[in-house]
């Protein structure tokens, strides 16, 4: 079976390299292109494709996809907002994700993101660096005893949940459906409740059109002064531009962010010599309180090597015309 990869990066070849000679059967041709309407072609003559966050499998792609003979799609991540998933099933496309790969790898980033925008670690490294002793603009707060509100309590919004336990925090969630693995734990309130008692606020819920912009100015105006929002999960959860009246506001103490709306065109890119017009992302980071990273919830060893794992087996799977609970479409 021959698979043609978009978008690979170094770490990508050597993830899924580590894992090829368990499938004998698979070839890979890895291509630096992201997957889009001007690149679908070359997938010509290939059984599949594989992509990533930020490839655009909208209708356009899927169409061309099809007539050059692909009928299976494998997106190497968990979220598949990216993907136009009435089109596949309306042109017999399968479309397989990995659901479930390393939850804490995202969840110990959220953690981390909260911990660093609270302590500023970004500006304590560069300060001392600089020969700056001092502590203008360090001071944080104890998340002992505070309440960590988690929206989203799926596999990262559950290990989000125990982290935050291991903090010694009352911990509250919001979700469609409620995790019975959590209910020791975790008191499940409505989304209101949860914006006005928390003191952090982590977002962990897919991208769909009942969670675009569910941060906006009208929930921000709901949560506690001083409270902490972090989001791993996609940028459009919040509405970028009413996050920034929100921090204009003094709302915030911190905020971190491993996701964002602009980042389709930056993610993996080196865009320093780029200047960068009308950019939101810029006028975010030009708060002392955000803190930003580039999509990097799933690099760590183990998430790299299960995405690897599962990516291949859901070819095997796909090609054998087994359906599962990683089918997309
Ligand atoms: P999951 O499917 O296990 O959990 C998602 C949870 O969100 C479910 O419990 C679901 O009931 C809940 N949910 C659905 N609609 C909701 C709503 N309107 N309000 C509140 N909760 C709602 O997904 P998982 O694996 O926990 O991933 C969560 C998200 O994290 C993914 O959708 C993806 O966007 C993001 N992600 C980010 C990564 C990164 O590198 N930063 C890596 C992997 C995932």
């Amino acid at each position: 079976m021959k698979l043609l990869f978009y978008a690979a990066k170094v770490y990508d070849k050597k993830s899924f390299q580590m894992v090829l000679d368990q499938f004998e059967d698979i070839e890979i041709d890895y291509i630096n292109h992201e997957l889009e309407p001007r690149t679908a072609p070359l997938a010509k003559g290939y059984d599949a494709v594989c992509a990533f966050v930020s490839a655009d499998v909208g209708a356009k792609t899927l169409e061309i996809l099809k007539e050059n003979g692909i009928n299976i799609v494998l997106m190497r991540c968990a979220g598949f907002n990216n993907v136009d998933v009435e089109k596949a099933k309306e042109l017999g496309i399968i479309v397989k994700r990995v659901p479930g790969y390393s939850p804490e790898s995202v969840a110990e980033l959220a953690m981390g993101l909260a911990l660093a925008v609270n302590r500023r670690l970004y500006k304590a490294y560069n300060k001392v660096r600089e020969n700056d002793y001092t502590l203008r603009g360090l001071r944080g707060v104890n998340f002992y005893q505070k309440t960590a509100g988690i929206v989203g309590t799926g596999k990262i919004g559950a290990a989000m949940c125990r982290i935050c336990r291991g903090f010694g925090m009352k911990v509250i969630a919001y979700d469609v459906y409620q995790n019975p693995d959590l209910k020791d734990f975790v008191e499940y309130v409505s989304l209101d409740e949860l914006l006005a008692q928390s003191d952090l606020i982590s977002l962990h819920c897919p991208l769909m059109d009942s969670t675009y912009h569910m941060i906006n100015l009208e929930s921000i105006k709901k949560m506690k002064d001083g409270v902490i929002l972090v989001n791993t999960s996609r940028g459009a959860l919040v509405d970028t531009k009413e996050l920034i009246e929100g921090i204009r506001m003094n709302k915030f103490l911190g905020i971190g962010l491993d996701v964002y709306e602009e980042e389709t065109g930056n993610v993996y890119e080196d865009r320093s010599d780029d200047i960068m017009e009308h950019s939101v992302t810029a006028r975010l980071l030009a708060f002392p309180n955000v803190m930003i990273t580039s999509h990097q919830g799933f690099y760590t060893l183990e998430a790299l090597s299960a995405i690897a794992e599962t990516t291949l087996s859901n070819l095997v799977a796909a090609k054998e015309g087994r359906r599962d609970a990683n089918d997309v479409a």
